[in-house]
């Protein structure tokens, strides 16, 4: 069974009274982070502590992720080297943030190879180049997983205001429509191409759940299959925003049945009231199925 990767709850690598926190979580995926969040002075000790908490805590079947950090910098090699021959068979992915080129995938693939690890990987995307490059990102290793958006950088790359790192709910008026919806679609449409799922960056304000619920909705309603948590508060909602409801199950069953009937009448289409359904339908109404089921 594929990975739930609805909520993403992202930890800082050198907090352990987070990490602690996040083993009782109710989140999908625990992201322990060695990048932004950890500070440059933390991050030698940062890995030692993320190491005592991937091999001790108990993660009650979580699955974890680690987030190094910029492969292009300082101190990615030594996150790689120091981390995988140690934690390397508990995590899922690592999550590579600043990717820029298909290269540096081709490199960190490599890399991991060499160290006889099977890891997955996670490109963020998260500037104008990777966005541009972006089919060439997803394709460039069987490992990848997904494609995560990263909202804070990209729209530091663009020059384009933020008032917080979510830009999620922040539209001020000045643009008519979403600033961004051209960046989610084409990153759902370079991931979706390659099987990939894609995940959203998170929402900044983890003291309003009523516009996570929004931005939540919003993400799942364009296609994104999860949504990355900057706090525990934020998981239920999101949980809940990419699993189906009961009415969109109820409406599958319903188009799963219709349609079996129609097949067994020789027709290829059929009416549930007013609307047409067919063997597009019946391929979302399986979706929607599969993703009750694997949200259990
Ligand atoms: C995440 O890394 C972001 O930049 O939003
Ligand atoms: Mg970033």
């Amino acid at each position: 069974m594929t990975t739930l990767r609805r909520s993403i709850l992202s930890v800082p690598g050198h907090r352990v009274s987070m990490h602690e926190k996040a083993t009782a979580s109710a989140a999908d995926i625990v992201m322990l982070d060695l990048e932004d969040s950890c500070p440059p002075a933390e991050k030698e000790a940062a890995r030692e502590t993320i190491a005592h908490s991937i091999l001790h805590l108990d993660w009650q079947n979580k699955t974890l992720c680690l987030r190094i950090n910029d492969l292009a910098g300082p101190f990615a090699l030594q996150d790689i080297l120091t981390l995988i021959p140690k934690i390397g068979k508990h995590i899922d992915t690592l999550v590579v943030p600043k990717v820029e080129t298909a290269a540096q995938i081709h490199y960190l693939d490599h890399l991991l190879t060499a160290l006889n690890c099977d890891v997955g990987i996670e490109p963020i995307i998260e500037s104008a180049k990777a966005l541009r490059d972006a089919p060439e990102i997803s394709q460039a290793s069987p490992r990848i997983r997904c494609l995560v958006f990263g909202i804070a950088d990209y729209s530091a790359s663009i020059n384009m205001p933020l008032s917080s790192i979510s830009g999620h709910g922040e539209n001020d008026g000045i643009y008519p429509g979403d600033p961004l919806h051209f960046v989610y679609s084409r990153l759902i449409l370079c991931g979706k191409a390659e099987g990939l799922k894609v995940i959203d960056a998170p929402y900044g304000n983890f003291r309003d759940p009523a516009g996570l619920k929004i931005s939540a909705a919003r993400s799942r309603a364009l296609g994104f299959d999860g949504k990355w948590c900057i706090h525990p508060a934020q998981i239920e909602e999101v949980n809940a925003a990419f699993s189906p409801t009961p009415e969109e199950i109820e409406r599958a069953e319903q188009v799963l049945s219709a349609f079996k009937q129609a097949l067994a009448d020789g027709r290829g289409a059929a009416a549930i009231g007013d609307s047409m359904i067919d063997q597009a339908s019946v391929r979302m109404a399986e979706d929607v199925m599969a993703r009750a089921k694997a949200s259990k």
